[in-house]
């Protein structure tokens, strides 16, 4: 029964297609936009140092983890988790569907702003107020989350072609579809930015920019909150507790390297985003200079940086702003794409291991309604709702999802299994010291981040929005989507995982 599996998996072409398929995931919008200003609000440099440790501490073990479990389980998040013991079936099932049905939907309006501010690149069509063109024209932001409003069509329009382009990637499978287009979209991305980055650093005034970025401010590195942040982000920028990098590892074939890997992309996707930060700041440096002010004055946080910041310095440029424009939020389109893409295979998967259902029919099925759901994020409220169920799923979903994914990888199949897996599949072997790190070390650092958070949210209702709000928005999207995974996981098995294990 196990060839039968063996026989029916996709498998990638390539080393480097798997490489930069997972690469591909890691880098998003997250990399652009949340890194650069991360740094600069939590000490410039200085803030590197609990970036680094958290990659080291948290980042590469749980990668080894979630690439090693997929090679060795054959199998999308709930098949591996079902392998191990059938009662953490829910977790691989939560995770996908909390990311599918939650994260993805807010990701790919964000997508969408990015190719309708692709087009407004044309002709600039901000103009010379770009707030109130992205918040009042282009958004038209209601007045609390309560009042829908609207649906916006430019949005909606170029949520369709999102979607459109998410379904024509995945249809086509994981070497056509996945594997063909990151190997276009990687390096069309790296070289845009490098690009852009150079462009920009050339720009008179980009070196004060720079400076403010990089300028280290230690005493930074006394409050909590900076480490909170350095370890959250780690996580959603490499896409981990996503169960995505299970379902791409099982595409590997048996001989593999494992641990080579799983550094490769963490740092190719670290790497990424402080390389992309030097162009963001640059930009923002130039914009202090022109209109004389300092860069603390010019800088505004993840939304506010791409849409209204970076327009206002694109208008400022002394030529080809029309050009730097679409390489901009060109890139960012590439770079939310091919994260997207990635969660819709990692959900095609689950239900494909279980169900057997034709492939191309599930991606058709997912995009219609990915597309239908999303919808709610493209009215006037869109920005509060994003903001919320953003906040919810990635500060507790994400960290939840990954502490029980170490306590039953570490505890129940044991990482001393795994590890010896690896060992046996791969030329390089993962330190001993790693068991104790999965077992114990990642795991309490997590339930640290989640108990700090916990204690905020009592104490300050998130971005003093109204507390109702939140706990419908917010809390109901966990709790549903739980639900949802418990009931998917009490269906039976096409064809038991028990036998899915790669030896
Ligand atoms: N790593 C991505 C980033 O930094 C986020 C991401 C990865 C993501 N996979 C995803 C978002 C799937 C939505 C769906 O932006």
């Amino acid at each position: 029964m196990s060839g039968q599996l063996v026989h029916h998996r996709p498998q990638w072409k390539s080393r480097v297609g798997f490489l930069l398929a997972a690469i591909g995931s890691a880098i998003g919008l997250g990399n652009i936009w949340r890194f650069p200003y991360l740094c600069y609000k939590n000490g410039g440099g200085a803030f590197l140092i609990p970036y680094f440790t958290a990659l080291l501490v948290v980042g590469i073990p749980l990668m080894i983890l979630e690439i090693g479990l997929g090679h060795k389980m054959r199998g999308s998040a709930p098949a591996s988790y079902a392998t191990v013991n059938k009662h953490w079936e829910w977790l691989g099932w939560w995770q996908i569907i909390f990311v599918m049905f939650g994260i993805v939907l807010y990701y790919s309006v964000v997508i969408a702003w990015c190719l309708n501010f692709f087009f407004y690149s044309f002709n600039l069509s901000w103009g010379l107020d770009p707030d109130t063109f992205f918040f009042k024209k282009f958004l038209m932001v209601g007045s609390s989350p309560f009042q829908v409003g609207d649906i916006r069509s430019p949005i909606l329009f170029s949520l369709a072609a999102v979607w459109f382009l998410n379904w024509f990637i995945v249809f086509s499978g994981v070497e056509k579809g996945l594997e063909r287009a990151n190997k276009i979209f990687m390096p069309v991305l790296f070289g845009l930015v490098a690009l852009l980055s150079l462009w920009s650093l050339r720009l008179p005034g980009a070196g004060q920019g720079v400076l403010v970025y990089i300028k280290p401010d230690f005493s930074k590195l006394k409050d909590m909150g900076v480490w909170i942040d350095a370890f959250s982000q780690i996580f959603f920028t490499l896409s981990l507790g996503f169960g995505i990098m299970i379902a791409y590892a099982s595409y590997l074939p048996r001989k593999t390297e494992i641990v080579k890997d799983s550094i490769a992309i963490s740092f190719t996707n670290c790497f990424f985003s402080v390389f992309a930060g030097f162009g963001v700041f640059a930009v923002l440096g130039y914009m202090a200079q022109a209109t004389s002010q300092p860069v603390s004055k010019v800088v505004s946080q993840s939304i506010g940086l791409a849409f209204v910041a970076f327009p206002k310095a694109i208008s400022l440029l002394p030529a080809f702003s029309q050009i730097f424009g679409m390489l901009f939020f060109g890139s960012l389109v590439i770079a939310g794409l091919s994260s997207s893409i990635s969660i819709l295979e990692a959900f095609t998967s689950g239900i494909v291991d279980k169900f057997h259902y034709p492939r191309k029919i599930i991606v058709s099925i997912l995009c219609v309604t990915g597309f239908l759901g999303s919808i709610i994020f493209t009215a006037q409220s869109g920005l509060f709702w994003l903001d919320i169920v953003d906040h919810f799923l990635t500060q507790y979903g994400l960290v939840i999802a990954a502490i029980f994914e170490c306590l039953i990888v570490g505890w129940m199949y044991k990482a001393k299994k795994l590890r010896e897996h690896i060992r046996h599949t791969s030329l390089v072997s993962v330190p001993k010291a790693w068991d104790f790190q999965v077992r114990v070390i990642i795991p309490l650092v997590l339930v640290v981040l989640l108990v700090n958070s916990l204690i905020k949210e009592f104490s300050l209702p998130y971005e003093g929005y109204p507390v109702l709000s939140l706990v419908i928005i917010g809390k109901d999207w966990l709790i549903y989507t739980l639900a949802f995974a418990l009931i998917v996981s009490g269906r039976s098995w096409k064809i038991e995982p028990s036998r899915r294990e790669q030896h």
